[in-house]
């Protein structure tokens, strides 16, 4: 029986794929093994099989002897462990969700309902190391695949709205005690109909640039702002986040000639879904119907709203889309630039398609080859 490591199962991606691994009745049929960082002894977390008590993260000797690492620890780890791992000859299935990876040339990033064909061509050639992409580029091509493979799509600019949950689970935290602070500071000026909305905005205002705001984790006011700035700065006034959109996206679909990415990538104060405003350089005039089938063609998971208000507002928004598979594109319409360029807003949920569910696809996919 194949035996599986898991690290950095508690944290927020790891316990979503213990989650989702448990609702999908995916442990059996392997030997699970739970590793930490800090409580090695201490008891395995209950997924349904037998498994030993959590044994020791930096335990190479005991990494080397698994048919299969799942890591959701973060690059750190990677880097520390992955490498050491293979010069000592392990030849076990790497799979994780950390960007340390992702770009070797001996890697696969792994999004299996818009790239099974490259991760099998790349199993087939002896890969062993298969990466989950970054959020925004796999939600991106869970609705943006089916025109991109039909030929259809010249370049995407994509705008991003990110949610906290990408920057971390402290993230999270932060925006919600910001989001208390400021109404604790406005108390009645926020209920009271006869207060004036510059009076509360004034106090709001002055919560926002207070020294005593909590601003630890993001470094600026995110609850009623934004922060325009997603990771470091790279070439050309890019940031890494941004970078990642076009070299990752046709990475996974082994683009050639290369679709051009690129675009703006902003956090905003939603919880755990990434939302993105997608410009659509379609090569030639292609019927917007047809469009829409081709997204739809990108996998069951690519649901297309009608371009009204209603359903907009009732499906086409993080609130709606938090905690489920469906990555939704809606808002679609020709463009004042020509009726070759289209307009669409997307979003799903991150800690999802762009987390979790592809390294639980890629386990069972592995397993079961
Ligand atoms: N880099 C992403 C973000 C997280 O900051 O939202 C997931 O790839």
């Amino acid at each position: 029986m194949q035996r599986v490591g898991f690290v950095g199962w508690r944290g927020m991606v790891g316990s979503v794929l213990l989650e989702r691994m448990r609702a999908e009745g995916d442990f059996k049929g392997f030997e699970p093994i739970f590793f930490t960082t800090s409580n090695v002894g201490g008891a395995p977390p209950s997924v349904g099989l037998d498994a030993p008590p959590l044994a020791d993260a930096g335990d190479l000797e005991a990494l080397s002897s698994l048919d299969v690492i799942v890591s959701c620890q973060g690059g750190d780890y990677t880097t520390a462990t992955h490498g050491r791992l293979r010069e000592r000859g392990w030849r076990g299935a790497w799979i994780d969700a950390a960007s340390t990876l992702r770009m070797r040339d001996d890697a696969v990033i792994i999004l299996d309902p818009v790239n099974r064909d490259v991760i099998d061509r790349a199993i087939g050639s002896g890969t062993r190391d298969f990466i989950g992409g970054n959020c925004t580029v796999s939600l991106m091509l869970m609705v943006m695949a089916g025109p991109i493979r039909a030929g259809m799509v010249e370049w995407i600019s994509s705008m991003t709205y990110q949610a906290a949950s990408g920057a971390g689970a402290r993230n999270m935290q932060e925006l919600v005690r910001q989001m208390q602070v400021i109404g604790e500071r406005a108390g009645a000026l926020a209920s009271d109909p006869a207060a004036s909305a510059l009076a509360l905005d004034g106090n709001v205002q002055q919560t926002l640039t207070s020294e005593a705001y909590p601003v630890r984790e993001f470094g600026a006011p995110l609850a009623a702002s934004l922060i325009p700035w997603i990771d470091k700065p790279v070439a050309d006034g890019q940031t890494r986040e941004e970078w990642k959109g076009h070299v990752e996206a046709n990475k996974i679909l082994a683009l050639s000639p290369e679709v051009p990415i690129d675009g703006l990538c902003v956090r905003v104060g939603a919880m755990r879904c990434h939302s993105q405003a997608l410009t659509i350089k379609l090569r030639g005039e292609v019927p917007l119907p047809e469009v829409e089938d081709a997204i739809r063609a990108s996998n069951q998971w690519a649901k297309v709203i009608p371009n009204e208000p209603d359903a907009t507002k009732r499906e086409l928004t993080p609130v709606t889309v938090a905690g489920t598979l469906d990555v939704k594109i809606g808002r679609l319409h020709t463009m004042r630039m020509g009726k070759d360029h289209v307009a669409a807003f997307t979003v799903g949920d991150q800690l999802l398609w762009g987390a979790a569910e592809p390294l639980r696809r890629m386990l069972q996919l592995w397993l079961s080859r």
